[in-house]
């Protein structure tokens, strides 16, 4: 069932929203984010990279393609893309030479939407929205096996 959206006053609260699914992260999972320029995708994604503890500095993957996080202490990596710059096709992840097992990684994709189908049919679509006032909200759509795992996510922020 999708969950009801949640605001986010703040880039902290994106942050804090962030770090929460960063913690419940595995191997292997898919994670798409969702939503307009300045949403906060990337915001997101630091979030989540200091829930898993990976190494390295987030920024937009927009000229890189995708970018990968060093596992810290949790053994899990992170692999950040930017779907749009990779034209559309995931499965050129692959060939990008990321010096890391995506098996053994975690895969968060900014404008990864509709692409994802290929690669697993266990994802969570993190949508973020902009609303007039500036204020963000976030939702989570779980898909496949996610479907039973986000109600073990703390939705408050
Ligand atoms: N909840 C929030 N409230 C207000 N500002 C926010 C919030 N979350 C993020 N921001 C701010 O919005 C701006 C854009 O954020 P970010 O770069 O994360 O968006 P994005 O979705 O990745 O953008 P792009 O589409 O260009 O990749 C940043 O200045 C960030 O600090
Ligand atoms: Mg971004």
């Amino acid at each position: 069932m999708a969950q009801m959206s949640i605001e986010l006053q703040t880039a902290d609260d994106t942050i804090h929203f962030g770090r929460s699914l960063g913690r419940v992260l595995r191997a292997g999972d898919l994670v798409l984010l969702a939503g307009p320029l300045g949403a906060g995708k990337t915001t997101m994604t630091r979030g989540i990279a200091d829930g898993m503890g990976v190494t390295g500095r987030v920024s937009s993957p927009t000229f890189v393609l995708a970018r990968v996080h060093p596992a810290g202490p949790a053994g899990v990596a992170l692999v950040h893309a930017d779907a749009y710059r990779l034209g559309g096709d995931l499965s050129q992840l692959d060939d990008l030479d990321l010096d890391t097992d995506l098996d053994r990684a975690a895969l968060v994709v900014e404008w990864g939407e509709g692409l994802a189908e290929r690669l697993s049919d266990d994802y969570l679509v993190v949508r973020l929205a902009r609303r007039p006032d500036d204020v963000r909200t976030v939702r989570l759509e779980p898909h496949g096996a996610w479907t039973g795992r986000v109600a073990e996510l703390p939705v408050a922020t």
